[in-house]
């Protein structure tokens, strides 16, 4: 039996196919555009992601039997608004999980209507990336686009939707929108009323390991596979990423390393976090989890690479960071290149270097970027300590974990062991494991990780090391204080 995994990423689609005792047999990426039509805005047209499934899943299929294919899964980017008129077709480009156009309604979600009701409503508070302040700044500034909306859904949903023809979300998802009650797993009448939306504009709420349906004929036919394949819920990428890496059952972490940077901490039982200061959503196991997202974890390496050394040789700049340099740079930088959601939810914040001297080397910036991204992460991780959560150990995925250098970074900034899992293909793995619940060939999301996810590796933190970062962290907590302020100035 074979299965496809989508990771609907900002990126790119990355596809995968794997048989049911989780060896991957191929691997498909389809890049995609990605628009910042003003500062902080970030829009992608969903037509792209459809051509990009299209045209990935025939390609993954070359070489294997189609006919085996039973299933389809994806983990996607999360937040994003969706909107569809009634002929569903789409509305307008979606607006993305870091997208900061939407500091006014975050404001009066947070501030007017007022962070405990909000809290009460859906376990979470506004943050400028979620799906529900997105409404309301269509509903101000486009209201004649707004009134064409007939159902609005997230960014895998309408690839699902593509597939299976129902307009389906999953629990995971869903919990990301700010319209969804997460401890009844429902949506809140509350949320959708001061969005000026009905439930009926709303998608039908599954479990993520649910079967949506089977694949419509017409798609069938279009990507070379059988009728029967069954469209599972899904989950938002980290949840996907988390059954990817075997993070389920309770105070088991995992850190992704994508575009965005998460700590991702599951639970048995719902719990809120009194200052909402981590997100508390369903997982796609069935229970709950805690989250912090920075907006810009991988990509503050891609873009000083890419755009700013104009360089491929992301090893290669990572070569004179050598061992007597490890905590002891002087450089450090502030990883808001799209602002940031956890824990400090500020539009205004803004990527810093700060620290430099005539000494200064190019590794050190790049150091600096790989160590700051840490830095942030860790302040979410202390959000959870507070919390009175453990963590002891994590699992690590996401294009960031490729490099050995930024893994080890992140053991001694955090302190914590990281465990690696054979593969690091963690939403596209994970999304494919869930098609595999849903077909009935694992009878939960815990049995399917049990039999597929291996750890192969551990990273431990050295102690001395661990001393070092810790007096750095504490350098670095002072920097984005000492800016705050100015951020907003330097418009
Ligand atoms: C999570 C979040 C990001 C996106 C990235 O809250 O916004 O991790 O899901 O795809």
């Amino acid at each position: 039996m074979l299965y496809i995994g989508i990771d609907l990423g900002t990126s790119a689609a990355k596809l995968l196919l794997m048989d049911e005792t989780g060896d991957i047999q191929n691997i498909v990426t389809k890049e995609y555009p990605l628009e910042f039509p003003q500062p902080g805005w970030s829009q992608q047209n969903p037509e792209d992601w459809v051509r990009a499934i299209e045209e990935g899943i025939p390609e993954l299929l070359s070489g294997s039997d189609a006919s085996q294919v039973s299933g389809i899964g994806a983990g996607g980017q999360m937040h994003g608004l969706v909107v569809l008129d009634e002929e569903d077709n789409v509305i307008r480009p979606a607006i993305l999980w870091n997208d900061g156009r939407t500091a006014e309604q975050v404001e009066y979600l947070n501030n007017e209507i007022g962070k405990e009701k909000l809290s009460q409503y859906t376990a979470n508070i506004a943050f400028a990336g979620f799906t529900a302040p997105k409404l309301l700044w269509m509903k101000q500034e486009e209201p004649e686009l707004f009134a064409k909306i007939a159902k609005i859904m997230l960014p895998k949903d309408y690839i699902n939707y593509i597939l299976s023809g129902v307009h389906c979300t999953d629990v995971s998802d869903a919990s990301g929108m700010l319209l969804f009650d997460v401890k009844n797993k429902c949506w809140s009448r509350e949320m959708l009323d001061i969005c000026g939306v009905k439930e009926c504009q709303m998608a039908k709420i599954f479990e993520s390991y649910e079967p949506v349906g089977t694949i419509l004929p017409e798609m069938a036919k279009k990507l070379g596979l059988p009728e029967t394949v069954v469209i599972a819920a899904g989950a938002g990428d980290n949840a996907a990423a988390a059954v990817g890496t075997g993070t389920v059952g309770d105070g088991a972490c995992n850190i992704s390393l994508g575009t965005s940077g998460t700590i991702f901490i599951s639970s048995e039982t719902f719990g809120v976090d009194e200052n909402n200061a981590l997100h508390s959503f369903a997982h796609a196991d069935g229970r709950y989890h805690l989250m912090g997202c920075m907006l810009s974890a991988a990509s503050c390496n891609k873009w000083l690479m890419d755009d700013i050394f104009q360089t491929k040789d992301y090893a290669g700049e990572q070569l004179p960071i050598t061992e007597e340099k490890l905590g002891k740079n002087h450089v450090f930088f502030l990883p808001y290149l799209m602002g940031e959601r956890s824990p400090i939810n500020d539009t205004n914040a803004r990527g810093t270097f700060i620290g430099m001297t005539m000494d200064t080397t190019r590794a050190d910036l790049t150091q600096a970027v790989l160590e700051g991204v840490a830095f942030a992460i860790r302040d979410s991780f202390e959000v959870a300590k507070s919390l009175g959560i453990d963590i002891e150990r994590s699992n690590i995925c996401g294009g960031g974990a490729k490099s050995p250098l930024w893994k080890r970074i992140f053991a001694n900034v955090l302190n914590v062991k990281l465990d690696i899992v054979a593969s690091e293909q963690g939403p596209g793995m994970g999304g494919a494991m869930l098609a595999m619940v849903a077909d009935g060939t694992y009878p939960n999301v815990n049995a399917a990780c049990e039999n597929l996810v291996h750890v192969v590796d551990t990273i431990e933190p050295e102690p001395e090391l661990v001393a070092r970062y810790e007096q750095r962290y504490q350098q670095f907590r002072s920097i984005y204080p000492a800016c705050r302020e100015l951020f907003p100035k330097i418009m």
